[in-house]
C-alpha cells in the first residue's frame, strides 16, 4: 500500500486538481493506493477520484458518533463522504495535540468497529532513538494502540512505522534499519495476535519517502508500503513512488 498524507495542505480546488493528476497517472499497478486530504477537501477529492481505484482516507477522527465535541469529526461523517481509511495516532497528533495511547486506542477501536481501516502510526523521537528506547516506544504504542481488539480486528489494521526524526527532515531511516524495526513490530504482533496475523498484517514505513529511496525501502521483506507526506503533494513524485512497488506484491 502507498498512502499519501497531505497534512494541512491544499484547498478544495487544489486538492481536486492533484487528485485528478493522480487518476490520470495511476494505472492500477502494484500497490493499493490511498490519499488522505484534509477534512475540508474530502468531498472534492472523492468527486475527483470517481471511477479510479485510488481510495480515500482521512487524517484523524473522533471516537464518538455525535455530540458536544467542538471541532471534532466523527466516523459517520467520514463514511458519508466515502472515506475508507483513517490515519490514527500520527506523531503530529501525539506531539502537537497531546494525543496519548489511550485516546489512540479508542479511535482505532471505533474505526475498526465501523468497518473502516485504521492506519495506526507508531514511532520514536530522536531523543528516544539516541537513548536506545526505540523498541520500548514502538512496543508500547503498538500494544496500547491495539488493546482490547480481536486477532481478526488487528489483522484488518494497517500499521505505519514513522520515526519522528525522519518526518519532513529529508533524513529517511535506512532500508535496513526500517526493515529491522518493522520486523520487531511483527514479533510484538505475533505475541498479541498470533503468527498468521503478524505475517499478513500490512506495515508501512513513513518518513522522507521519495522516488529516489522508495525502491530500496519497499523492496525490504518486512515493509509492505509507504505512508508519504511531502512527496505526496506532487503528482509526479507520488506516482514515482507507486511505480517502485515490486510487482510480486
Ligand atoms: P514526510 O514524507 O514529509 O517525511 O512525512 C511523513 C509522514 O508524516 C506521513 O504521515
Amino acid at each position: 500500500m502507498v498512502a499519501g498524507n497531505w497534512k494541512m495542505n491544499k484547498t478544495c480546488a487544489q486538492a481536486a486538481a492533484l487528485a485528478e493528476e493522480l487518476v490520470k497517472g495511476y494505472r492500477g499497478e502494484g500497490a493499493e493506493v490511498a490519499v488522505c486530504p484534509p477534512f475540508t477537501a474530502l468531498k472534492c477529492v472523492k468527486e475527483a477520484l470517481e471511477g479510479s481505484s485510488i481510495r480515500l482516507g482521512a487524517q484523524n477522527v473522533y471516537h464518538e458518533d455525535d455530540g458536544a465535541f467542538t471541532g471534532e469529526v466523527s466516523v459517520p461523517m467520514l463514511k458519508d463522504l466515502g472515506v475508507e481509511l483513517v490515519i490514527v495516532g500520527h506523531s503530529e497528533r501525539r506531539q502537537i495535540f497531546g494525543e496519548g495511547d489511550a485516546l489512540v486506542n479508542k479511535k482505532v477501536t471505533k474505526v475498526l468497529k465501523s468497518g473502516l481501516t485504521p492506519i495506526l502510526c507508531v514511532g520514536e523521537t530522536l531523543e528516544e532513538r539516541e537513548t536506545g528506547k526505540t523498541e520500548e516506544v514502538v512496543r508500547r504504542q503498538t500494544i496500547e494502540g491495539l488493546k482490547g481488539l480481536s486477532e481478526r480486528e488487528i489483522g484488518r489494521t494497517v500499521i505505519a512505522y514513522e520515526p519522528i526524526w525522519a518526518i519532513g527532515t529529508g533524513r529517511s531511516a535506512t532500508a535496513d534499519d526500517a526493515n529491522g524495526i518493522i520486523g520487531y513490530i511483527r514479533e510484538i504482533l505475533e505475541k498479541i495476535a498470533g503468527k498468521e496475523t503478524a505475517d499478513t498484517i500490512r506495515i508501512l514505513y513513513g518518513g522522507s519517502v521519495k522516488p529516489a529511496n522508495a525502491a530500496s525501502l519497499l523492496g525490504q521483506p518486512h515493509i509492505d508500503g509507504a505512508l508519504v507526506g511531502g512527496a505526496s503533494l506532487k503528482a509526479d513524485e507520488f506516482l514515482g513512488i507507486i511505480s517502485t512497488i515490486p510487482e510480486r506484491r
